[in-house]
């Protein structure tokens, strides 16, 4: 273009656009959950690369052992409360009971062998001279922290690690509960990371913090996610603790992983509480 006049008017549309961008990306920046978006993708250390190399030959389906299976004692619970009792509190649902979660899916909440069975596991396994150290990956509104709360035998110290990434305040809600349980039973201690358990700097934070008796590994339930979540409960390990991974029986990339971490010596034992998507437990 030639003529003055049409240089002029490309020169002003450039501007506009220009200034268009540049307002937008600074009205982004303003946006709360923009800004906790954090990289879209954990990177494989290169361990869990090995992990994900091992061919199908190498995995096998875990034959669930003799020696854990006694210890662990499981039994199922003859008269369990139902969910609605465990989350009851004074009359009153706890913080973490959302009535948006009943129906969900196959409706976990309510589910008799969910919940009341962890309930029942906790009673078990935790020590009754206490503390028992519980690291839950993935809280969510604190379902399961308020569970082990109230079933430990012992006083108990929770941390949670969560990016709320599927519900904004799901740490709240988890704070909130586990305020209102610490001042009635006096007995549970706990904190609250917000970040994804990828996260270089979350991972270096747990292993200042550990180790744990127990860690529930309930977060990203990608086979990368799953591998990475099971590396660092390993490095996080008290010397005879245990690490629990929902959803075994549910989700193929879990007993993947799990077949993987096996096969590597990362576990060297198995067991299952036949939660209704099968809680795998490993040590
Ligand atoms: C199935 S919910 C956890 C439910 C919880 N364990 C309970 O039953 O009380 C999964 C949670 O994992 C979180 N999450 C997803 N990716 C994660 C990651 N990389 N690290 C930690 N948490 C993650 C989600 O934000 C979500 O709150």
């Amino acid at each position: 273009m030639n003529n003055p006049r049409g240089q002029k008017l490309k020169a002003a549309a450039t501007r506009i656009k220009g200034g268009v961008v540049r307002r937008a990306i600074r009205w982004s920046q303003t946006q709360p959950e923009w800004a906790q978006v954090g990289p879209p993708h954990p990177r494989p250390t290169p361990v869990v690369e090995q992990a994900l190399r091992l061919s199908p030959a190498m995995l096998h389906d875990p034959t669930p052992s003799p020696a854990l299976t006694a210890e662990l004692a499981w039994q199922t619970p003859s008269d369990p409360p139902s969910s609605q009792e465990l989350f009851r509190l004074d009359g009153e649902m706890l913080p973490c009971w959302q009535e948006s979660d009943v129906g969900l899916y196959d409706d976990w909440l309510i589910n008799p062998t969910y919940y009341p069975y962890y309930d029942a596991f906790f009673q078990q396994v935790s020590k009754p001279d206490g503390p028992t150290r519980l690291l839950e990956i993935g809280v969510r509104t604190g379902y399961i922290a308020a569970i082990f709360a109230r079933a430990a035998r012992g006083r108990t110290m929770y941390v949670g690690v969560d990016p709320n990434v599927y519900l904004r305040n799901g740490l709240d809600l988890a704070s909130a509960t586990l305020q209102r349980l610490r001042s009635e039973l006096n007995t549970n201690e706990f904190a609250l990371i917000e970040g994804f358990s990828w996260d270089v700097d979350v991972q270096k934070t747990l292993a200042y913090s550990g180790p744990f008796d127990l860690i529930h590994i309930d977060g990203d339930h990608t086979l990368l996610g799953k591998l990475i979540d099971l590396e660092l409960a390993r490095r996080l390990l008290a010397p005879g603790g245990l690490v629990l991974v929902d959803d075994y029986s549910y989700h193929p990339p879990i007993s993947d992983a799990i077949r993987r971490s096996l096969a590597l010596g990362w576990y060297h034992e198995f067991a299952l509480i036949p939660t209704m998507r099968g809680l795998a437990v490993l040590r």
